[in-house]
C-alpha cells in the first residue's frame, strides 16, 4: 500500500525496516475498518478458542491495533476478504496423497495460510516468507499460535535479495522435496513449490519491480500440471503509475496484469484467469485515499 513514512515507534533490531522496505501508511489506525467474513471468524474462533463475537472483535482490534502501530500497513485492520482465487484446488492439491509445497510471500499476520491449515492443508508442507518477523510474530498472538502450534517454516527475509533466493537459473531440479524445517533460504524452493500466495503485495512496487518479482515466482514454481500461483493486490482500470511519497507503485489492469505474465511465462503452458473487482465499501475510502482506487485485481495462473 502506498506512502510513506518512518515508523512512529523504535523497533526491536530483528523487525528494523530494511532499506528495501516499501512505504509505510501514516494514518492512524481505524477500527471503523474491521471487518471480518463470517467464514473468517469461524476460522478466528477456532485458532483462538474465543467463542463470542463481541470478545473476538475486541482481540482482534486490540492485537491489530498493537500491530499496525509498529508496522504501519493499512491491510493489518482489514482481515483478507475470503475469496482468493483457486482455493478449492489448492485444498485439493493439500489433500492429495503426494506433497505439495505452498509458500506466501509476504503473509502479513498469516491469517490466508491459518484459513487453509483449518481446512486440512497440512501446516508441515507450508514455508511462509516476509520482511517483518515481528509482523509474524504479531500473527501468532493474533490468533493465540505459536510456533509449536502453528509450525510453518517461517522465513525473515526480502524476497529481492539474492541471498534469499537469486535470479540464476537452477541447475537440474531433484525429484526430493526439501526438508522444510532445515531451509535457511528460498533457493531450495526452485522448482519445487507447487502452490505460491502472494497477496497484496505486488501493487508494493514499480513495474519493472513487479517483473522482477513474477522472475522470481517462476523459479520457484514447480513447472507441473496443476501447480498455482495466486492472489490479489490494488488495480485500475486503466492501468497507471501511483506516485505516493517519492515511491512509484504500479496499479495493473487485468489487461497489462496478464501481458506482464504472458512475456515471461506463454499462455501454451499456463492459464490465466485474472478479475477486476470493486473494493469492499468499508475499505473502500481509507483503499482511495492511499492509492485513488477503488478496484483490485485478483488472480490466478495455473500450470498446464
Ligand atoms: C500490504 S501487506 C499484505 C499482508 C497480507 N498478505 C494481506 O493480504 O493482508 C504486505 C506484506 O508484504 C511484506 N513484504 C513487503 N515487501 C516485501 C519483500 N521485499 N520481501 C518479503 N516480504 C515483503 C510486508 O512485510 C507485509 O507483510
Amino acid at each position: 500500500m502506498p506512502v510513506a513514512a518512518p515508523p512512529q515507534q523504535s523497533l526491536p533490531s530483528q523487525t528494523r525496516m530494511p532499506t528495501n522496505s516499501p512505504p509505510k501508511y501514516t494514518a492512524p489506525f481505524d477500527t471503523k475498518v474491521y471487518s471480518i467474513h463470517p467464514d473468517m471468524a469461524e476460522v478466528f474462533k477456532k485458532w483462538t478458542g474465543i467463542v463470542d463475537d463481541d470478545e473476538l472483535k475486541e482481540h482482534l482490534i486490540k492485537v491489530s491495533k498493537e500491530a499496525f502501530d509498529h508496522f504501519r500497513y493499512p491491510c493489518i485492520s482489514m482481515f483478507p476478504p475470503t475469496d482468493l482465487p483457486s482455493y478449492d484446488q489448492i485444498k485439493a492439491l493439500g489433500r492429495h496423497r503426494k506433497r505439495h509445497i505452498l509458500l506466501e510471500i509476504g503473509p502479513g499476520l498469516g491469517t490466508e495460510i491459518r484459513r487453509l491449515v483449518y481446512d486440512g492443508y497440512p501446516v508441515n508442507d507450508i514455508v511462509a516468507i516476509d520482511l517483518l518477523g515481528g509482523l509474524w510474530e504479531s500473527g501468532h498472538a493474533l490468533f493465540k499460535s505459536d510456533a509449536s502450534t502453528f509450525p510453518v517454516k517461517f522465513i525473515e527475509g526480502d524476497i529481492f535479495r539474492n541471498e534469499v533466493l537469486s535470479l540464476d537459473v537452477p541447475g537440474e531440479i531433484s525429484q526430493d522435496n526439501p526438508r522444510l524445517e532445515e531451509i535457511e533460504n528460498l533457493e531450495p524452493l526452485s522448482g519445487k513449490t507447487s502452490v505460491i500466495i502472494i497477496q497484496q503485495v505486488f501493487h508494493l512496487f514499480s513495474l519493472e519491480r513487479q517483473i522482477e518479482l513474477a522472475k522470481r515466482l517462476l523459479k520457484l514454481i514447480k513447472l507441473e500440471k496443476g501447480s498455482i500461483i495466486c492472489g490479489r493486490q490494488g488495480g485500475s482500470v486503466p492501468e497507471r503509475n501511483c506516485h505516493t511519497q517519492n515511491v512509484d507503485h504500479y496499479l495493473h489492469s487485468p489487461k497489462t496484469w496478464e501481458k506482464m505474465w504472458e512475456e515471461l511465462l506463454p499462455t501454451s503452458k499456463a492459464k490465466y484467469s485474472t478479475e477486476f473487482r470493486p473494493l469492499p465499501a468499508d475499505i473502500e475510502e481509507v483503499y482511495y485515499s492511499l492509492s485513488q482506487t477503488t478496484g483490485y485485481v485478483t488472480w490466478s495462473i495455473e500450470i498446464l
